[in-house]
Order: C-alpha cells, then structure tokens, then sequence
C-alpha cells in the first residue's frame, strides 16, 4: 500500500498547480497521471489566458463583468470576482517561474484580444500558451520532488463512511493494481471532449474525474453547458485559436460577406463562443456556407504576423489543408471544445465528499456557467488549482491518517477480470465510443431540441447496455491500452447520461444550451444550476441557486 497525504489525479496546468500549492503548505504529495504530464491535454490551449493588469489601466471588475455576461448569468459571481482579482498575481507568478510570455514592442508583457471582451487583457505565448505554460509547470514539479505516478490509470475512489480515502490505481506498463491512500484526493483530470467526436480535445480527454465523484455520490454540475468552439477544421475538430480573430481575422459566409455584422454589430469575430458559434451555424443551415463551414480570412494580417503570432495554426492549415493563412481563407466550423459544466465545487476546490477536491476543467466552481470566455480556462486551471491544493493540503493536516482495507483492490481485480472475460464477437469498445461520439454531436451541440436530446438519452442508454457485454481483445497484462480505452468508455457513458438529463431538464436557452424548441432565456425559472446526482434508476436533477454579488441579468448583446 502506498500512502501520501495529498493525491492529486491528473497532471495537466491543475493538477500540477495543485500538487505545488499542496507541497508548499508542507504535505506529503503525489501526482498520478494516465499520460507523460506533458502530453496532458492542456498542452493544446492554444490563444492566452485572461488578467486585468492595472499597469495598463485594466480593472478586474471589468474582466468580472464580462465573464458574468459571457457566463449568461449562470456563472457564480463570487467565484469569477475571485478568479478575476488573482488573475494578475498568477500571470506574474507563471512569468516569474519561466513562462516565456510574447512581449510588445515597449518591452511590456503583450496583449491580444479575446472574445467577449472589450480590451485586450489575454496574455499569450504565441499560440501555444498552454504547452508553454505546461513545460515550465512540469519544471517546477521536478524540482519540488512531488512524487509522480506517471502512466498509471486510476479505476475507483476508495470511499469508506462516506469519506474519500484515496485511489485504486492500475500501473499501465505492468498492469498491477495498487492502493494509494491519502486523506485528500484532489481531481484535476480536465474534461470530457471525447464524448463527441469530432472535438478539439485530445483522445484521452475522457471525462474519468467527473465520473470517479459520480460514481462517489459528489453531484455534477450544470453538465448541459457544452462549448462548441467557433473555429475549428471540418476533417477532424482540430482548433484554430481564437486569437487568429484576437488579431484582427475575418469571418466570411460563402457569398464572401463578414456576416458577424449582423448578429453582433458591435463585437463582430469577437463576440462571446456561444454567439459566433450559433451565428456560424445559421449561416451554414440557411444556405450561406460552403460544403458545411464558413471561412476564416487571415489574408490582411500579412505574412509576418501570420509567421510569429500564429505560426502553429498555419502550420496546421498546410498540414492538413495545404493552405497557407497568408495566402488563402480556411473552412471552418463549430466543433465541441471545452465542458462548462463538471464536478461541483466551493471555491476552495471542495467537492460535496469529505476528502474529495477538484479543479480546472473537471471541476465547476462555478466561473463560467453557460458560457466560458476564451481564454478563461487557463487561469481558472491555475487559480482554482492553487486553491484547491491549498485547501487539500488543510485538511489532510486536520484529519490524518486511516487504515484502509485492501479489499478494495480485490474488488477492482475481479471487476478488471469480468471485463477480460466478455466476448469480443461482432461488437466492440471502438464502435461503442463512435456512436456515441456521433450521437451527441448530432442532438446535443450548438442547437438543440427535446426530439434530438430525447433520442441522444435514448441511445446513450442502449449503448451502456452494449459497454455492459463486451470485452476487449487484449487479455494481458503488460500496456493493456484495450482494457484502459474500456474503462474510459465507461467513464465517458456515464458522464454523457448526465449530459442529456441536464439538458433536457433546462427548459430554457441561456449560453451554450440553445434550443430552437424553447428559444428565450427564463429567469424567473431556470436562474439557477442544475445538480446531477447519481441513482440506482439513472441521473437525478435538482437545482441550485445562483450566486449573486454585484450584476444582475440584463439582455445579452454583443
Ligand atoms: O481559441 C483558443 O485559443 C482557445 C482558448 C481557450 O479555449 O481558452
């Protein structure tokens, strides 16, 4: 048995903030991740991160402000006045850790901006912030001597008197299974992307932290709230940043107009995701697209912008489109991005389970209720991240250590065991995992109606009852990637019925849940989260007020 007093779950920007935080205020730390943390998913964060710097006249009650309204007033405001206040002390930190942020031709830390907001306040690394920000991150982890659990996969929570007590842990490479016991688990394993394909996120982006406190009886939160991303390629859901607009680029429909004049005279490419996304999709489905996308115009930003701020997305466009953004608009389209939704927690990081945390995109706290800002993500992974080790790191202090039985690794080896026993005949983990991803993206994405959420529920359901009966064709032990791509289908099954249920409980639009069948916000009914709670007959829905302080709802418009 393996024993720390923190056991942080993901090593992505969250994880590895919290495992710091946690380290600093003294615990004995590990982190356990199911990739080489820095293939963990944050990498791919391309644009920035938000901060309102006063050095430049900034005021974080702006940048509070604005994400109150991209939220739709779903966002807690006493979590985004946190989040916006420590956004400039974190953004400083990172730079004083290493993170090598582009700087202005004055020398200062350079701006772009992003959406939804009306100054440029997204602190940027060209357009690969998130890799820049996870390399330096993995640095300070190795120099802190946290220890890491790299390429082990976690299959339950050890819950005894309704306490977490830590993790049963399969190691990928030998395929043994291992107690790890702590007083504090904290969740940082990002989203859930790969519940629909195609999606920006990356493959392992399967949704096991929200289904891990689930399964616990921690409820989930506001999981309707799906972001599809504005821009990305049609093949295969790749991202191409935000900041591509940030720098001036154009939408165009396929009759050449910059159609964003219509939908938001004021705010055009840089009105809130849910807004360009929806605005996009009418274009598409009213017959102004071309072959099923609109197009991204970079021409006019020239050549040498192109080649230093946005040299990864070009890349991407003549790899996979041979086209050069200098010389030629690209298709584009929504595609599924980022989960608003997730764990619900307090903004300490604290789950509804004793022991239990979580933070970054795991976790709902709630900063971005129906809609996030771009640009947000980042920060919220390391501000809520610090926080959440912190107050990890508490309340292990406080509660010591148990003893924990080691029959809850029995019960895993003999779960483990049914899954390899089950047939592989005719179907299989991968057709499983397509159909669903298919399913949601067809009913539950930028538009939505009861008939396709209904028929989303439906076959979601069939589908778990298909997972139940099939096996996997590797029956080994060493590297088992076919038992590991099995466990995380049943993580992303689980959290998908949670999907459907909060969206069809929503009887409203608000943000990113838009349904063409109930098209009006309604405060005076849906003003409020939706909880998720998982029971014996399926996911239960109860509602929770919304936070608050200083701005009340008022019409969205960009
Ligand atoms: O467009 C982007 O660069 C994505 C940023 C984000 O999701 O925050």
């Amino acid at each position: 048995m393996l024993q720390h007093d923190v056991l942080v779950v993901g090593a992505g920007l969250a994880g590895m903030r919290a495992a710091l935080a946690a380290k600093q205020a003294g615990a004995n730390v590990a982190i356990i991740s199911k990739v080489t943390p820095v293939r963990s998913h944050s990498n791919a964060a391309q644009g920035g991160i938000n901060a309102a710097l006063t050095d430049r006249g900034d005021d974080w009650k702006e940048h509070a402000y604005e994400t109150v309204k991209g939220s739709d007033y779903l966002g807690d405001q006493d979590a985004i006045e946190i989040l916006s206040q420590d956004a400039g002390r974190a953004v400083i930190e990172l730079e004083h850790m290493g993170v090598v942020f582009s700087r202005g031709p004055d020398g200062l830390l350079g701006t772009r901006r992003f959406g939804g907001q009306q100054r440029a306040r997204t602190f940027f690394v060209a357009d690969i912030t998130g890799q820049a920000m996870l390399h330096v991150l993995f640095e300070q982890l190795l120099k802190s001597g946290i220890t890491l659990y790299e390429e082990w996969f976690v299959t339950s929570l050890v819950m005894e008197d309704g306490q977490c007590r830590g993790v049963v842990a399969l190691e990928i490479k030998s395929g043994k299974l291992e107690l790890i016991t702590s007083p504090a688990v904290v969740l940082a394993t990002g989203g859930c992307g790969r519940i629909y394909e195609p999606s920006t996120n990356g493959l392992i982006v399967t949704g096991d932290g929200m289904a891990l406190a689930y399964k616990a009886g921690a409820p989930l939160m506001d999981m309707e709230m799906v972001q599809y991303h504005p821009t990305t390629l049609k093949q295969n859901g790749i991202l191409i940043t935000e900041a591509a607009r940030g720098e001036g680029g154009y939408l165009l429909n396929g009759k050449g107009e910059r159609f964003m004049d219509k939908y938001a005279p004021s705010m055009k490419e840089l009105a809130s995701r849910d807004v360009v996304s929806r605005s996009e999709q009418t274009e598409i489905n009213e017959g102004r697209g071309v072959n099923g996308c609109v197009l991204l115009d970079l021409r006019h930003l020239g050549r040498q912008v192109i080649e230093t701020k946005l040299a990864y997305i070009n890349e991407v466009a003549l790899d996979y489109l041979g086209i050069s953004l200098a010389e030629a608009p690209i298709p584009i389209r929504p595609g599924m991005h980022y989960m608003m939704g997730g764990i619900k927690t307090d903004v300490h990081g604290a789950t509804r389970v004793p022991g239990l945390y979580a933070a970054g995109e795991t976790a709902c706290v709630s900063v971005h209720g129906a809609n996030r800002l771009g640009a947000n993500s980042l920060l919220d992974t390391v501000v809520f991240g610090r926080r959440a080790g912190d107050a990890s790191a508490a309340y292990a202090k406080e509660r010591g250590h148990k003893n924990v039985s080691e029959a809850f690794v029995a019960d895993e080896e003999a779960r483990i065991k049914g899954i390899l026993a089950r047939s592989t005949d005719g179907d299989s983990v991968a057709k499983i995992r397509l159909e669903m991803g298919q399913v949601m993206n067809d009913n539950i994405s930028v538009f939505r109606h009861e008939e396709g959420m209904k028929k989303a529920q439906t076959t979601i359901r069939r589908l778990k009852e298909r997972y139940a009966r099939v096996g996997v064709q590797n029956k080994g032990k060493v590297f088992n990637t076919g038992l590991i791509f099995s466990l995380e289908l049943g993580y992303m099954l689980d959290v998908a019925e949670t999907i459907a249920a909060g969206a069809l409980a929503r009887k409203e639009s608000r943000g990113a849940h838009a349904r063409v069948d109930m098209p009006d916000r309604d405060d005076a009914n849906f003003l409020k989260h939706a909880l998720v709670f998982r029971t014996e007959s399926g996911p239960r829905i109860d509602w929770l007020p919304v936070t608050m302080t200083q701005w009340q709802p008022q019409k969205r418009v960009y």
